[in-house]
């Protein structure tokens, strides 16, 4: 059976565009407005504990304004899960956090905090949120993701896309697709996400376990060229073009 694929946008950098000049434009929810009628599925942000892009006041307003699934990325500390168990967004993906990071540079250690992961998991859970794990394509990680309950599994595609293209990118890539499918026996939703372009979220799209895309920077980037609109109506034509 061919499943769908959807596309969340993240319009965290829309955030860090604003914050650069300390005001209120761009607008973030704006941008997600747009994303959404533009074709994207969902909206994805990340509210990090240093708040260097999406602010609290962000989350909340789109919460209240968006009817689309807002998923919430964030560390499972004790702050982070008491304001998305108060939010209650459609989902909350977790991931791993360091401040000094330019970004989020390698998936969560669910194998190696379980224990210290439940928890936050069984929070989350109780307030209706789906819970999602951030993991590197390793059978381990994904085992611990079975054990704890998650509802789904985005694997972290940042070593894939930055491959040379050829053998090191094919090789990640089926690593991708070999993860993708033990997350689906599982019977775990698997998601994607990290770094993705036109051309590798098309080979993303390829795998059929793989039932959502998460992308944000290329997007905000090509936004510049394009119109963020233009940009995303043409990633969910490569994704839908490219679906088996
Ligand atoms: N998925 C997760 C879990 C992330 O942390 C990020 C980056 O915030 C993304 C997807 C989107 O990555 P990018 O901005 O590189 O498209």
């Amino acid at each position: 059976m061919n499943l769908p694929i959807r596309l969340g946008v993240n319009v965290d950098h829309v955030a860090t565009l604003r914050n650069a000049r300390g005001g209120t434009h761009p607008d973030p929810l704006a941008a997600a407005v747009l994303a959404l009628e533009s074709g994207a599925d969902s909206i994805t942000v990340h509210l990090r504990e240093d708040r260097r892009h999406i602010r609290d006041a962000d989350v909340r307003l789109m919460r209240e304004r968006l009817q689309a699934p807002i998923n919430l990325e964030m560390a499972a500390t004790a702050e982070m899960t008491e304001f998305a168990t108060a939010i209650r967004p459609h989902a909350a993906c977790l991931v791993p956090e360091r401040r000094a990071e330019l970004t989020t540079e390698g998936g969560l250690d669910a194998a190696g905090l379980e224990a210290q992961l439940a928890p936050v998991v069984a929070a989350l859970r109780g307030a209706g949120t789906r819970v999602s794990l951030f993991l590197d394509p390793e059978p381990r990680q994904i085992e611990a993701a079975g054990r704890l309950g998650a509802g789904a599994v985005e694997l972290h595609t940042g070593t894939y896309c930055e491959a040379a293209p050829g053998a090191a990118r094919d090789r990640e890539r089926l690593r991708l697709a070999e993860a993708a499918r033990q997350v689906a026996a599982l019977g775990i939703e698997c998601h994607a996400g990290h770094g993705l372009d036109y051309v590798t979220a098309a080979e993303m799209a390829a795998v059929p376990e793989i039932v959502e895309l998460n992308i944000g920077h290329f997007l905000l980037g090509q936004a510049l060229f394009d119109g963020l609109g233009a940009a995303v109506r043409r990633m969910k034509q490569v994704m839908l073009e490219h679906r088996p």
